[in-house]
Formats: structure tokens, C-alpha cells, sequence
């Protein structure tokens, strides 16, 4: 356990990760707890009350560091070590020059949700990942600013802090070079860095939230990727049923049981083995093995897939592999978006896989019947897969209040004609009010988002290790 803490600060982060993740910190002072309050050696069940990133809601002083007062750290931010259980690995990724901080990942989740971000003002990162649907959009294919729809179907965004390659085609290598793409595609968000970071500088309370995460208020291409990276490498997901099961604290039905079987086994007809061997691509605890693969959905594939990456003809139609988590969530489903349902799914599996020069030999291979070409799955084998598939559902993953929209009490204040209170009642720049949320206090508006809620103790798997996702940073004078 380590506790990294500001020097003279108001607060500190407590956690209790892999070393690696310590390793991240190393770059900041490691410092005691301060005498007044007692180092924490238990682990604090989960919280039953809304936390949230950032202490600036709940913390009872009253500066904050994100309004342009002098209270802001001189200090460099406290390393942010995020929390996850230990069958998730400490293969993560996060590069020397990005540690986590909480000003970062609060300064990311602002910039997620930010519309000034695209050309229009209207899009943000969350129009086409939102929360409720485990970070993606419901859509095949997604309108940018142009109206004109992404090629390909958007992602869920979880558990990325395992992720090196993404995209479908796995072609950008980290999260900071892979947020340009949507920033600056014309059929995305459609603007250059260079103006994003102009009208951001126009937002009052920007800047300053930029000197805490960064050092100094200069609005920066660099820096408003890595922010939005930091956020994105604490969305982890690790609540779902399948966890209860791991950790010993759920006991999985009858179905979901059948299911995680056939999941789990690759057939073997020849010794009256019956199985699906979806674990030999989503195998593990997150569901997915970096690797990618054909998967049989076309003899001849229109989107080359990894094949536009490598420029291999062996990759053409390959695709990377997708965790399944939230997969009940996360519907139309492929790269492509073109089963509406996990019935559907199971039925391409089963009974579907186009034969091509790519195909993955293990679909090639698998039958549950001699000399068989399909798995051939009965109705109620595919039933009780899909029953293993609903207990990836995380329902506190996508009600968690730190991962939610701050800028939210506008959606709240909406009027009937659609406008802002805030903008209704400003004068001056349309950019103040988009963006009072950086020069209020939270105490104002009450608690961050109201309307979520953490779901009580009882829903959480047992604390039997060391997996709670984030401990949070807590007023040294509460
Ligand atoms: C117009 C819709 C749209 C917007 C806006 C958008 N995305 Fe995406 N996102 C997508 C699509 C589509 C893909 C898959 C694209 C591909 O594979 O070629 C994707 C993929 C991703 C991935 C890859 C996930 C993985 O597992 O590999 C990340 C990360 C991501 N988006 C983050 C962001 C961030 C950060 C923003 C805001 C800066 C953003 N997206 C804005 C549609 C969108
Ligand atoms: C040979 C590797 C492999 C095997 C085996 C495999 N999959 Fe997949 N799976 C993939 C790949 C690759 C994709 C992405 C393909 C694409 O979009 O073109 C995928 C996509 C999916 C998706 C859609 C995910 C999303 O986010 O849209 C689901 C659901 C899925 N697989 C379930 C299963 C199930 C259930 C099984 C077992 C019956 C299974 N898979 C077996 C490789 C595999």
C-alpha cells in the first residue's frame, strides 16, 4: 500500500495497486500522511454514497482549485492510482510522461464532455460513448459534424488501460495519439488543436484547471490529449456478476452456468464434448485477448481490416477482439455494427461462418459434431451462452458518478426552448456560458449529478481483495 500525498495540500490519494501502477507515481514525492489523521491500513468498503474524481464537490473547503484563486497547488499533482482487481493483471499501460493525477482525470472528464471541442460546438467525445451504454452510442455507424456517419461502429470505451493497439484495426498505439483522430476528422468532431485550444482559452476556468493538472494554464494540443486520456484510463469496469462470480461472492444460475461452459470449452465431438470456444478470442477475466482475428463474417471482407494497418494480405478481414463486457449494452454489435442482437450473434457463430483465405483456423476447426463445419449450438445452448454474456453487465460502471457528464447540471437547468439558463442569463461570450460548471462552486448547485447513485453495499461483490476501482482522495480535514 502506498499513500502519495501533496505536500501541504488539502488532500491526498490513497491506493493500493499493483507495483507497477506505484511505479507510475514514482516521479512524485512519497510522503507520510500527515500526523493529524491516521495512515489507513484497512481497506474502506465501497462508499454507498456518490464519490466523485475530483474533490472539488465534496470537499467542505471552499476554494477550488479550479477557480483562478491563488489556493491552486503549487505542488506537482498527487499521482492517481487507480484501482482494479488482481485477475485483471498489471499489464497496463500508461506512458512515463502521463501519469495519472486528479486534476488530470478531472480536467479529461471535463474534456470528454466538452462540446467546444468540435466544430459545430454540439459534439463531444460522449455523443457517440455515453456512459449509460458502456461508453458507446447504439448506432452502427455515427454522425460526425457533417452529418456524414463514421465508417465504422463505436467502441466501448473500458478497461483501455489494458489496451495498447486501438481501434478495430488496432492502429493508433495509445490513447493520447488515438484521441486526435475523433478530434480532428472532419467526419467526427472536425477541428484542428489549434482551435480547440484558442476557444478553450476563452472559457473562463479552463486555463486554471489546465495549471492544476499540467503546471501552467498554456491550452496545449499535448495537453488536452493527455487529459482526456487520464480520464479515459480510469474507466474501468469490474462490477459485473461474472466479478461476484470470480470473487466467490455470486453464485451464477443454472443457465448462466451452462453458458460459461460452453463459453469457456472448445468442442471436442470426438470425446462428447459439447462447447462454443468464444474464450479461445474473449478469454480471461476482461474478456478479450489482444489479438485479431477473422471472424467469419464475410467471405469476401468490404473493410480490410487490420490488412489497412500492416498491408498484409494474411490481415485482410481481420479485426481486433473485442472485450464482451457490457456486451448486453453495447448493441448493434462487429465493427460494422450489423447483428442488432446477441441472438443474432450466437446464431452467425453457430451456424454462419463465412469461409474465407483469412477465417480464424479455430472457427475454421470448430463443430461439435465429426467432420462437422459449424458448431451447430441447440436454441437452448445458445440461450444459456447469452445468459453468461448478460452477467458481464456492470450497472455500476455506467451509473458511476465520477465517470458521468460534469458540465450535467446544464442538461438540468435546460429551459423549454433548449437554452442554458446559464447562457440565457450571461451577457458577453457564448463560450461563459457553455462553461459556468468552471466558475461556480459546486456548492451552489448541490452535488455533482444528483440524479445518479451509487448502488448500495450490497450490490457490490465482497471486498475479498484488493479490487475497489479508485480510492478516493479525501479532505485532510473532514
Ligand atoms: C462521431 C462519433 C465519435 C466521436 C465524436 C468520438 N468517437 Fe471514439 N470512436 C468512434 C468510432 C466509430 C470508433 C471506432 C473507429 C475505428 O475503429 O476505426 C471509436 C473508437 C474509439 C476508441 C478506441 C477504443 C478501443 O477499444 O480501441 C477510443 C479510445 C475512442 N473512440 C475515444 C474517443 C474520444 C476520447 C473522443 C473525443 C475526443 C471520441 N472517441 C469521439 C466514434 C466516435
Ligand atoms: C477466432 C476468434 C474469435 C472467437 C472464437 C469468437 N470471437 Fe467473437 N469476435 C472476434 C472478433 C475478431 C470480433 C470483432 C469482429 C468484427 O467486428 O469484425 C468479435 C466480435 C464479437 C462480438 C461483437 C462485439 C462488439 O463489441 O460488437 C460478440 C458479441 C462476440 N464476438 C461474441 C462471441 C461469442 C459468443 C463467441 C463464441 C460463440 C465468440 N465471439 C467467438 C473473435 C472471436
Amino acid at each position: 500500500m502506498r499513500n502519495a500525498v501533496i505536500t501541504g495540500a488539502w488532500w491526498f490519494a490513497t491506493a493500493f495497486a499493483g507495483g507497477s501502477l506505484a511505479l507510475m507515481a514514482g516521479r512524485y514525492k512519497e510522503v507520510p500522511p500527515p500526523t493529524s489523521r491516521p495512515p489507513s491500513t484497512s481497506r474502506p468498503s465501497p462508499s454507498p454514497s456518490p464519490i466523485s474524481l475530483f474533490p472539488i464537490s465534496t470537499s467542505p473547503i471552499s476554494a477550488s482549485p479550479i477557480s483562478p484563486s491563488p489556493r491552486i497547488p503549487s505542488a506537482p499533482p498527487a499521482a492517481f492510482v487507480p484501482e482494479y482487481p488482481s485477475y485483471f493483471g498489471n499489464r497496463i499501460y500508461i506512458p512515463a510522461d502521463n501519469p495519472l493525477t486528479p486534476e488530470g482525470v478531472y480536467l479529461g472528464r471535463m474534456l470528454f464532455y466538452e462540446t467546444k471541442l468540435s466544430a459545430n460546438n454540439k459534439l463531444s467525445c460522449a455523443s457517440c460513448h455515453r456512459q449509460e451504454l458502456a461508453f458507446t452510442d447504439g448506432r452502427a455507424f455515427s454522425p460526425g459534424v457533417d452529418q456524414i456517419p463514421t465508417t465504422r461502429n463505436a467502441m466501448s470505451l473500458q478497461n483501455l488501460l489494458w489496451v495498447r493497439q486501438l481501434f478495430w484495426d488496432g492502429r493508433a498505439s495509445g490513447l493520447e495519439e488515438q484521441a486526435l483522430t475523433p478530434l480532428t476528422n472532419t467526419h467526427e468532431m472536425g477541428q484542428s488543436m489549434l482551435n480547440s485550444a484558442a476557444k478553450l482559452r476563452r472559457i473562463s476556468g479552463y486555463p486554471a484547471l489546465f495549471k492544476a493538472a499540467f503546471g501552467n494554464d498554456t491550452i496545449t494540443k499535448e495537453k488536452i490529449v493527455k487529459a482526456i486520456a487520464q480520464f479515459e484510463r480510469t474507466l474501468i469496469s469490474d462490477h459485473s456478476r461474472y466479478d461476484g462470480y470470480l470473487q466467490g461472492s455470486y453464485q451464477p444460475s443454472q443457465a448462466e452456468t451452462d453458458g460459461m461452459n460452453l463459453f469457456m470449452t472448445d468442442p471436442q465431438p470426438g470425446k462428447g464434448i459439447r462447447g462454443a470456444g468464444c474464450a479461445h478470442c474473449h478469454g480471461g477475466p476482461k474478456l478479450f485477448l489482444e489479438q485479431f482475428h477473422n471472424n467469419g463474417l464475410d467471405s469476401a471482407p468490404i473493410d480490410p481490416g487490420r490488412a489497412a494497418v500492416t498491408g498484409m494480405a494474411a490481415d485482410k478481414g481481420r479485426f481486433r477482439v473485442p472485450t464482451l463486457r457490457n456486451i448486453a449494452l453495447t448493441a448493434p454489435y462487429m465493427h460494422d455494427g450489423r447483428f442488432a442482437t446477441l441472438r443474432e450473434v450466437l446464431d452467425h457463430y453457430s451456424d454462419h461462418i463465412a469461409e474465407g483465405p483469412t477465417l480464424s483456423p479455430q472457427l475454421r476447426q470448430a463443430s461439435n459434431t465429426t467432420g462437422g463445419h459449424a458448431l451447430a449450438l441447440s436454441d437452448t445452448e445458445k440461450r444459456s451462452v447469452i445468459s453468461f454474456l448478460l452477467m458481464l453487465t456492470d450497472s455500476t460502471f455506467i451509473k458511476d458518478p465520477r465517470y458521468a457528464d460534469p458540465h450535467s447540471y446544464k442538461t438540468r437547468e435546460k429551459t423549454k426552448t433548449g437554452e442554458t439558463k446559464a447562457q440565457v442569463s450571461k451577457t458577453g461570450s457564448q463560450d461563459q456560458g457553455q462553461s459556468p460548471a468552471l466558475e461556480t462552486q459546486s456548492s451552489k448547485r448541490g452535488p455533482q449529478n444528483p440524479t445518479l447513485k451509487i448502488l448500495p453495499a450490497k450490490h457490490y461483490p465482497q471486498k475479498s481483495m484488493a479490487h475497489k476501482l479508485i480510492k478516493l482522495i479525501k479532505s485532510v480535514n473532514a
